[in-house]
């Protein structure tokens, strides 16, 4: 265990801990005790922890998987539950997945449907899975090249974290995490980007900051999730940065990993925000310069704003001409706002893109 204190999530399937490791030995340890374990894990994070593992994992069935997008599907789930079948669990079984993003929600997905419901166990490796994805209980694949398409809500019975495992992502998976952590900053309010800015500033993304920075941004999370679980009211203002964050992501065919292209989706938003008298220029400004310095998005080609704005009319958030766009009037303080995809909102895409893009590729 480390200093940090466990957390516990009140979902309405049930309470869950999310308890903090000293070592990613120690998580996965926690993680695969319980008898009639099985494990999926991320091949990478397979390779690169592969004594942790096996001190840690003993003999319970083990499933390596390619963190992909395209793994992220129908298919890539079909592939664990034939392999669940297989090895005989039942649900009194438990799926532990060791991964980021990618592996937990074709875990989440495949042990909610597995038998009905069997448990879950998530170790999650990246900063992303650390400081956002491990809590929530929701699950999103992806339906052919539209992302997040299909999804269930399964919470976990329990979250084992170490941030032993941040060490080992390289610096984009890193810096997509902070990506997500801006996010958080900037939905709670009081807003606590300002503590954020001065971490990044003093010791970069890499710094001792990191376990404090996700449980912070664990605990703002759980407040939003513990009153609207289910995505209906308030848990919707984070998908802040997300519309034009996941149509950047399908035009550069992943090609950006999602905290970076949520980051730049942040910017974007909040130049609409500054152009519509909604956001004051000195609030667009301070966070721009920090998504400039820490998080720009680089090695993609551009995108037009026309492709941005039909990719973002085909969100699940699109309906009728219209998107829900989550707006910030100032730190802490968002909204969803409908916005009709017209030639308007096209002209203030193209004007982001031409005079503040963050963007140096
Ligand atoms: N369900 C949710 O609530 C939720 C929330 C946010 C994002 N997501 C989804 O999560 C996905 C992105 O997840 P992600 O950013 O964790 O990426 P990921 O799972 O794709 O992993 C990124 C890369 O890091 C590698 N990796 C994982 N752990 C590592 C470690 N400890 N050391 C070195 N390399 C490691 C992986 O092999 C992969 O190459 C997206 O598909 C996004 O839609 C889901
Ligand atoms: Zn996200």
């Amino acid at each position: 265990m480390t200093d940090l204190a466990p957390l516990t999530i009140r979902s309405a399937q049930g309470p869950y801990a999310v308890s903090f490791h000293g070592s990613a030995a120690d998580a996965m340890t926690a993680a695969a005790d319980a008898a009639g374990s099985l494990v999926l894990i991320d091949r990478r994070v397979r390779q690169l922890y592969v004594a942790a593992c096996s001190a840690s994992l003993g003999r319970a069935p083990l499933m390596e998987m390619d963190a992909t997008e395209d793994l992220k599907t129908w298919s890539g789930c079909a592939q664990v539950l034939e392999w669940l079948s297989a090895r005989g669990a039942s649900r009194r079984s438990t799926l532990v997945a060791i991964g980021g993003g990618v592996v937990q929600d074709v875990a989440t997905l495949a042990a909610h449907v597995f038998h009905r419901g069997m448990h879950l166990v998530l170790v999650p490796t990246t900063l992303l899975a650390m400081c956002d994805s491990c809590i929530g209980a929701k699950s999103g694949i992806n339906l052919g090249t539209l992302k997040n398409q299909l999804g269930v809500f399964h919470a976990p019975a329990a979250v084992h974290l170490a941030p032993e495992f941040a060490t080992t992502l390289s610096d984009a998976d890193l810096a997509s995490g902070h990506g997500e952590i801006l996010k958080l900053s900037l939905t709670r309010d009081p807003p606590w980007v300002d503590e954020l800015a001065v971490a990044w500033t003093g010791s970069g993304l890499r710094g001792p900051h990191l376990a404090s920075l996700v449980r912070q941004s664990l605990s703002t999370k759980q407040a939003i999730i513990e009153v609207d679980e289910h995505d209906r009211g308030p848990r919707r203002l984070l998908n802040f940065g997300h519309t034009f964050g996941h149509a950047l992501e399908g035009l550069a065919d992943y090609g950006v990993p999602h905290g970076l292209a949520v980051a730049w989706g942040i910017d974007l938003v909040n130049y609409i925000a500054l152009r519509e008298g909604r956001l004051a220029e000195s609030d667009f400004g301070a966070v721009h310069q920090l998504i400039a310095r820490h998080l720009a998005a680089r090695h993609v080609s551009k995108p037009t704003a026309a492709a941005l704005v039909a990719a973002a009319g085909r969100d699940k958030k699109a309906a009728g001409g219209v998107i829900d766009l989550v707006l910030m009037s100032r730190p802490g303080a968002l909204a969803v706002v409908p916005h009709p995809l017209d030639h308007d909102l096209e002209g203030l895409v193209d004007d982001y893109l031409r005079e503040r893009d963050v963007f140096s590729a």
